[in-house]
């Protein structure tokens, strides 16, 4: 059975019917969610993209109408026609729950086979399964509706920016490979063997030069590529909301784009989110939260205890000191009857992950005292650090030392959220928006055995900071800001440096060869010399915002075609080999190691 549609249209969306249409002759197409099949009665839910509406066929309906009802299995695809009704027995789980189709017709479009999974919200799928029938997957309500509300939000974006005199600009997908950032994808060239491109990791350099062509206010929703390891809020091509304005300061960019978010959680969710956020510097943002994107829905914040401790008998804390480093802790306040010693080594666990040799606690429940270094030291330093950390009966005092800094921070920082997220202490309804400013310019990667840009290198120094971009790199800050969410970095930008000189200098101090700096970037640096307003911006890992926007987990679940963990798309199989012929038209031989 399988009909045209002939002269059928559709009239009506099914979960956008409402009361007011009973009695009304529609129309609806989608597909057979499920049927049941009563003997004289028959309901089956029509799903389209809005959402389910119940079709309904009894001993009153034309018998060939009925027998193709009879006939239905899900997925089968079809028009149908008929009058509103009110139900006898209403669904309040569902916004159509209240009305039915009471069907006089009915176009069979396509059958369908037994999908390999049920689709509905309710069943657990493999992840790679529903990703393999992703067109299957893409149907259920929890996967579809995200989909859709990316595609809203995304429209408010352009008409806020469009209503802020922005213009939005398509920038070149084929680019040049520069030094710097994560690692590129590359393209190859046919017309120029041996010479390739670049997918853009942003389009950074082309929307600072279109504010040297004057547009002055630049957008663009833009897909980027980064060729780096996949995590939950992280894929190898994503999305940015990518915005830079001329004549402007930080604090005018943390404006406007406080007020799209203010725009986009008032008009999606309903929520109103207050303004101006709170602006935090990286380095309080390090000492209180051990992360320079922390969480600031609940406390367990991080104390520096280095000071009580200096000289103590505790080999593990005075050594670190000794070697330059720190001794911090967090006291998990009435958590002591809920952390055992068993609690206790699985985040000893968690901290090694990020380089802490151990973790050193006190644990002072209703019954006893229990403490892994205490004995070390003398009774005056224990009560300086008790007294420090506001230890108190019921409390679990949790320390950490290490000769460097970075490490007690990272360990701290994952052990805070590590104890929130066991005990449930984040309060799921609130979105706690702040900037984090002041970072440093320089970060020194251990890996490269040199000092990298922590944003990028077209990112302004403070001015202040100048004088040590050459004799102490690690003090010279940037003006640069992210704007974190829930402990998320959903953006990130900065000013940009607009002088040739000064961009020359800190390339330099970047260990780029002058030769190098020009070979990468001489284009930017002549387009300087020809006037260049003062200019910033900053862009939105978009993904990243509609999952918190929605309240989900992966960002792969706000993207229609997700890559999993090893880069590629289970659906369409990609990366796949290519022909001999391909590779010889661009000049590449392939030197993989010998299988065996
Ligand atoms: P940045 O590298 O911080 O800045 O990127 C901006 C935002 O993009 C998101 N993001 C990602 N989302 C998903 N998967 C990824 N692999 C991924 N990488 C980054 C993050 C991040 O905050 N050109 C600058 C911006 C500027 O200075 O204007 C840039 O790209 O949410
Ligand atoms: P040890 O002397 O190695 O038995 O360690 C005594 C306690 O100190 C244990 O609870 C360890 O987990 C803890 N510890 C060891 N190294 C560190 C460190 N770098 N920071 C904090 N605690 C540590």
């Amino acid at each position: 059975m399988k009909e045209k549609m002939g002269d059928w249209r559709r009239t009506d969306y099914c979960a956008e019917v409402t009361k007011e249409q009973v009695g009304q002759e529609i129309t609806v197409a989608g597909s057979i969610a499920k049927s049941r099949n009563l003997g004289g009665v028959i309901f089956a839910d029509l799903r389209d993209t809005t959402g389910i509406l119940q079709l309904a066929f009894d001993d009153g309906t034309d018998r060939e109408v009925f027998a193709k009802a009879a006939s239905l299995k899900s997925e089968y695809v079809l028009l149908a026609r008929g009058t509103l009704r009110l139900r006898e027995s209403p669904n309040p789980a569902i916004p159509t729950g209240e009305l039915e189709l009471y069907v006089t017709g009915l176009r069979v479009l396509s059958e369908a086979e037994t999908p390999p999974f049920e689709i509905r919200d309710e069943v657990k799928v493999k992840d790679d399964l529903r990703l393999k029938y992703r067109y299957l997957d893409l149907r259920r309500e929890g996967a579809h509706r995200p989909i859709v509300l990316r595609s809203k939000i995304a429209q408010l974006i352009r008409s806020y920016y469009c209503d802020h005199h922005f213009c939005e600009i398509e920038t070149p997908m084929l680019i040049k490979s520069t030094p710097e950032g994560a690692r590129d994808y590359l393209v190859p060239s046919r017309v120029q063997p041996g010479r390739f491109y670049a997918l853009p990791q942003s389009p950074q350099l082309y929307k600072q030069i279109l504010m040297l062509s004057g547009f002055d206010r630049y957008f663009q929703i833009v897909r980027c590529f980064r060729d780096e390891d996949l995590r939950a809020d992280r894929q190898p091509e994503f999305t940015q909301v990518d915005m830079e304005m001329s004549f402007v300061d930080e604090n005018d960019i943390e404006t406007m784009n406080e007020g799209l978010i203010k725009k986009l959680f008032a008009e999606i969710l309903g929520v109103e989110v207050k303004t101006p956020f709170l602006r935090m510097p990286y380095a309080e943002a390090m000492e209180r939260f051990g992360s320079d994107k922390p969480d600031t829905r609940f406390g367990l914040e991080l104390k520096n205890v280095s000071d009580v401790v200096r000289g103590c008998g505790f080999g593990v804390f005075s050594g670190a000191l000794e070697a330059g480093g720190s001794v911090r802790c967090i006291n998990a306040k009435g958590l002591a009857d809920k952390l055992t010693r068993k609690e206790i080594d699985k985040l000893t666990e968690v901290v090694r992950t990020y380089g802490a040799k151990g973790l050193a606690y006190t644990r002072w429940t209703s019954e006893a005292e229990s403490s892994s270094f205490e004995k070390f030291l003398t009774p005056e330093e224990k009560a300086a650090l008790r007294a420090a950390a506001d230890l108190e009966q019921g409390d679990v005092l949790l320390v950490v030392a290490d000769g460097k800094d970075d490490v007690v921070f990272a360990a701290l920082g994952a052990l805070r959220l590590e104890i929130a997220k066991k005990f449930d202490l984040i309060d799921k309804n609130r979105f706690d928006f702040l900037w984090v400013t002041d970072f440093p310019f320089f970060e020194y990667s251990e890996e490269e055995g040199r000092f990298m840009a922590k944003h990028h290198p077209f990112t302004m120094p403070n001015e202040e900071d100048l004088d040590y971009v050459e004799t102490d790199p690690a003090r010279v800050r940037a003006r640069a800001y992210d704007m974190v969410l829930n402990g998320c970095e959903v953006g990130g930008g900065s000013i940009r440096i607009n002088d040739p000189e000064l961009q020359q200098r800190m390339l330099k101090a970047l260990g780029f060869t002058e030769a190098r700096a020009r070979e990468s970037f001489g284009f930017l640096m002549d387009a300087y010399r020809y006037g260049a307003p003062p200019h910033g911006g900053m862009a939105f890992g978009f993904d990243r915002l509609v999952m918190l926007m929605l309240g989900l987990d992966s960002i792969r679940d706000v993207i229609a075609f997700p890559k999993v963990q090893n880069a590629g798309e289970p659906m369409s199989g990609c990366p796949e080999t290519v022909d001999e012929k391909q590779l010889r038209e661009l000049s590449i031989a392939l030197a993989l190691p010998d299988k065996d």
